[in-house]
């Protein structure tokens, strides 16, 4: 039986907010996400895509029910090695060169974890980034940018890839192409991966689709689980 990675149960997330006074974003989220699952998040916007990921994340708590990671370890042990998050808006630090934003995280957990021994520029490479390795994020187009959030959050191997919107300014043929790059280096590995996206060619990808509205999430289309 495949390990449990992360699991919600009645989670609820409200915010305070000027005029309404109970913003309540997630309503009763049950789920549960396991080794090697492929899942996509789909729903329209604000429907509580990223809060839902902040949250498998360990980047915001509930305000209602609980989460845990079962096989991953507590909270503060998330980020960066057991969780890869991807974040909706572009998150390179400005000063380092690309080469160095897939490498910081590595060197900060301490390890030499990079994908399958490679170095960053060769896991650039394999991601058609190698001759922006030495460029600072500046330089970048948006979709280049996106691209090396995935190779960063990638590098340190970890067991649950959480990806907001991560091909959401790629043209179709570019987000295909990433997403076929991340599940061949997924592909073998246990690692599983939570894709929020409003792309359907992209949600189709993926094995297992959960849909989110006004903040109840759904999940149906299993094909394949476990
Ligand atoms: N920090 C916050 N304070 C108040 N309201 C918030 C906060 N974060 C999110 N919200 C509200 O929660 C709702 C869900 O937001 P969320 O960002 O999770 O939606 P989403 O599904 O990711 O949308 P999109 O597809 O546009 O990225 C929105 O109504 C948003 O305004
Ligand atoms: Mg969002």
């Amino acid at each position: 039986m495949s390990e449990v990675l992360a699991v919600c149960r009645n989670v609820d997330r409200f915010f305070l907010s000027g005029s309404r006074d109970h913003a309540l974003v997630l309503r009763n989220v049950n789920c549960e996400i396991r080794e090697g699952e492929r899942i996509a998040l789909s729903g329209p916007s604000g429907s509580g895509k990223t809060t839902l990921l902040h949250i498998l994340g360990g980047l915001d708590h509930p305000t209602g029910g609980e989460i845990e990671w079962p096989s991953l370890g507590t909270v503060e042990q998330l980020r960066p090695r057991q969780i890869g998050f991807i974040f909706q808006s572009p998150s390179l630090f400005p000063a380092l060169t690309v080469a160095q934003n897939v490498e910081l995280p590595v060197i900060l957990s301490g390890g030499d974890a990079l994908y399958d021994g490679k170095d960053a520029s060769a896991l650039l490479s394999a991601f058609s980034l190698g001759d922006v390795a030495d460029k600072l994020p500046e330089e970048l187009s948006g979709g280049q940018a996106q691209r090396v959030a995935m190779v960063r959050a990638l590098a340190l191997r970890p067991r649950l890839v959480l990806a907001d919107e991560p091909t959401g300014q790629l043209d179709g043929t570019t987000a295909q192409s990433l997403m076929d790059r991340v599940l061949e280096h997924l592909e073998g590995t246990r690692a599983a991966m939570v894709v929020a996206t409003h792309d359907q060619a992209i949600a189709l990808r993926m094995t297992i689709r959960w849909t989110i509205d006004h903040g109840r999430l759904t999940s149906g289309n299993s094909s394949e689980k476990g």
